[in-house]
C-alpha cells in the first residue's frame, strides 16, 4: 500500500498530507444539516432557522399519478418556495395493502418506492430539506395497528395495539422497515437515502402515544431502542421522535400545568428527548381540538405557554434544538373564519420568532398542511392552497423572511 502513495499525483498527495495534518483546512462542510448543542446548523456551519410545512400526501400523489413527474408534487414545492418555505415534512410510510409502500412485512411496492424517490429528488432540485417519519401512530396509511395485525396473523402473542412497543416480532418488523428505507438507493439520484443531505431528519413515529403505560416509560424505552438502531444504520442524519410533547411522570408538575386538561397519553417529553441518539425535540400543537370549550383567546394563550415551556426545557434541560412540527387551524371548528386563521398563524409565528431570538434553539415551525390546487380530496380541513389564500400566504412569507434574517444575525 505504501508504494501506491508515491504513485499519487503530486497535488493529490499534498491534499492528503494537508488533510492528515489538518494544517490548512478548517472544519469541513458535512453537507448535512447538523446540530451543535441546542442549535441546528447548515452545511456551512451557520445557524439554521427555517419556515416549513407538512405535506404527508406526496408519495401517495406521486404513486397514484400517471407518472411521478405528472403529479402535483413539483407544483407544491414551487408554491412553497414562493412563500420562502424551506423544510417539508412528508411521510416515508404507507403500510398494508395493494397501493401501499410496504404491502406486507418486508414486501415493498417498487412503484411506490420510486414515487418516494421522486419526492426526495424533487425536494433536492428545488432546494428543500425533508423531515420523514417512518411509521404512524394512527391508522391512517396503516400505522401501528397494521404492524400489530401483521404480527397477530403471523401467530405472535399480541392483544392491544400498544403491544407495538414491546412485542419482539413487531419490533423486528419496524427495524426491518427502518433498514429498508434508510438504505434505499434513490432511482432518480443514485444516492442512498442515508447519504442524502436533502433529508434533514428521520423521525421514529408520527405522534407516538402509549395508553397502556401512561407513565411514559414504555414509550421512552422503545424510543431508546429504536433510536440506537436507526443511528446504527444511518449516523449522517438527525433523528427526532415525532411526539406531541406531552409531559409525563418525570415532571408531574408540568403534566398539571401544561398538558391539555392534565391528560397523560404515555409520553414523557423530557425522558424521551433525553435519549442520546435523539437530536432534537418536537411538539405538535392543536389547542382548538384539545380545549374546544375555551375561548379563542385562551386557546391562543395556551399555545404560547406550551411553546415557551417546551422550548425552555429543550434549551436548558435537554440542550437540544426544537421544531414546532405541526400546528394549524381547521375550517371545521365552530368559530372558524379566515381572519381567525390569520390571527392564529400570526400569533404562533410571533411566538416562534420571539423564542428563536433568545438563543436560536427553536429551528422553526411546520404548518399542517399545504396543498396545491386540485387536491381537495386529501384536505382534512387544515389545508392551505397558498395561491388561493393570499392573506395567509403573505403571513407565511413574512415569517420565512423574518426567520432567515434572524439566522443571518446569529
Ligand atoms: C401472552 O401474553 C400475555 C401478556 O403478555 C401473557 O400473560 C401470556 O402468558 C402470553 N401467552 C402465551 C401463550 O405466551
Ligand atoms: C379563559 O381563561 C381565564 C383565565 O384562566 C378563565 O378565567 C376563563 O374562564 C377562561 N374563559 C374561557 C371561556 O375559557
Ligand atoms: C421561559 O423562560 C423565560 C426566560 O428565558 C421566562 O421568562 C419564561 O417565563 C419561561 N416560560 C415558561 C412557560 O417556562
Amino acid at each position: 500500500m505504501a508504494g501506491h502513495m508515491s504513485m499519487l499525483p503530486y497535488r493529490c498527495y499534498l491534499l492528503a498530507l494537508l488533510a492528515i495534518t489538518g494544517a490548512v483546512f478548517t472544519t469541513p462542510a458535512t453537507a448535512f444539516v447538523s446540530r451543535k448543542g441546542n442549535q441546528f446548523l447548515r452545511d456551512d456551519g451557520s445557524v439554521f432557522l427555517f419556515n416549513g410545512f407538512n405535506a404527508y400526501w406526496m408519495m401517495i400523489e406521486a404513486a397514484s399519478s400517471p407518472s411521478p413527474e405528472a403529479s402535483r408534487v413539483s407544483t407544491a414545492f414551487q408554491e412553497a418556495a414562493a412563500a420562502g418555505l424551506s423544510v417539508c415534512r412528508t411521510m416515508a410510510y404507507n403500510d398494508g395493502g395493494e397501493g401501499a409502500l410496504q404491502q406486507s412485512p418486508g414486501v415493498y411496492n417498487e412503484n411506490v418506492f420510486k414515487a418516494l424517490d421522486f419526492v426526495v429528488s424533487e425536494a433536492k432540485n428545488q432546494g428543500f430539506h425533508l423531515i420523514m417519519p417512518l411509521v404512524n401512530n394512527w391508522k391512517d396509511l396503516g400505522g401501528r395497528a397494521q404492524y400489530v395485525q401483521w404480527a397477530r396473523a403471523a401467530g405472535a402473542n399480541v392483544s392491544t395495539d400498544d403491544d407495538f412497543y414491546t412485542n419482539p416480532t413487531i419490533k423486528q418488523y419496524y427495524k426491518n422497515h427502518v433498514q429498508k428505507v434508510l438504505t434505499r438507493v434513490n432511482t432518480y439520484t443514485n444516492v442512498a437515502y442515508k447519504d442524502d443531505p436533502t433529508i434533514m431528519a428521520w423521525q421514529l413515529m408520527n405522534e407516538p402515544i402509549c395508553e397502556a403505560d401512561i407513565s411514559g416509560r414504555t414509550l421512552t424505552a422503545w424510543i431508546q431502542e429504536m433510536a440506537a438502531y436507526t443511528k446504527s444504520v444511518d449516523n449522517n442524519h438527525l433523528l427526532g421522535t415525532g411526539m406531541y410533547g406531552f409531559y409525563g411522570s418525570s415532571t408531574p408538575d408540568k403534566v398539571q400545568r401544561y398538558n391539555p386538561n392534565a391528560y397523560q397519553l404515555g409520553t414523557d417529553f423530557i425522558t424521551a428527548h433525553q435519549v442520546n441518539e435523539i437530536d432534537f425535540s418536537t411538539v405538535h400543537i392543536y389547542p382548538d381540538e384539545w380545549l374546544p370549550k375555551q375561548s379563542e383567546e385562551n386557546r391562543t394563550e395556551f399555545m404560547r405557554q406550551y411553546l415557551w415551556s417546551h422550548s425552555n426545557d429543550s434549551m436548558t434541560v435537554l440542550q437540544k434544538p426544537m421544531v414546532v412540527e405541526e400546528f394549524g387551524k381547521s375550517k371545521t371548528i365552530p368559530d372558524y373564519s379566515e381572519q381567525s386563521r390569520n390571527n392564529y398563524y400570526s400569533a404562533l409565528y410571533d411566538t416562534i420568532y420571539r423564542i428563536a431570538s433568545v438563543s436560536y434553539s427553536l429551528g422553526g415551525g411546520l404548518f399542517w398542511q399545504l396543498f396545491p390546487e386540485g387536491m381537495e380530496k386529501y384536505d382534512d380541513g387544515f389545508g392551505i392552497v397558498l395561491p388561493q389564500n393570499p392573506s395567509v400566504a403573505a403571513i407565511v412569507k413574512k415569517h420565512s423572511d423574518d426567520m432567515r434574517a434572524l439566522a443571518g444575525r446569529a
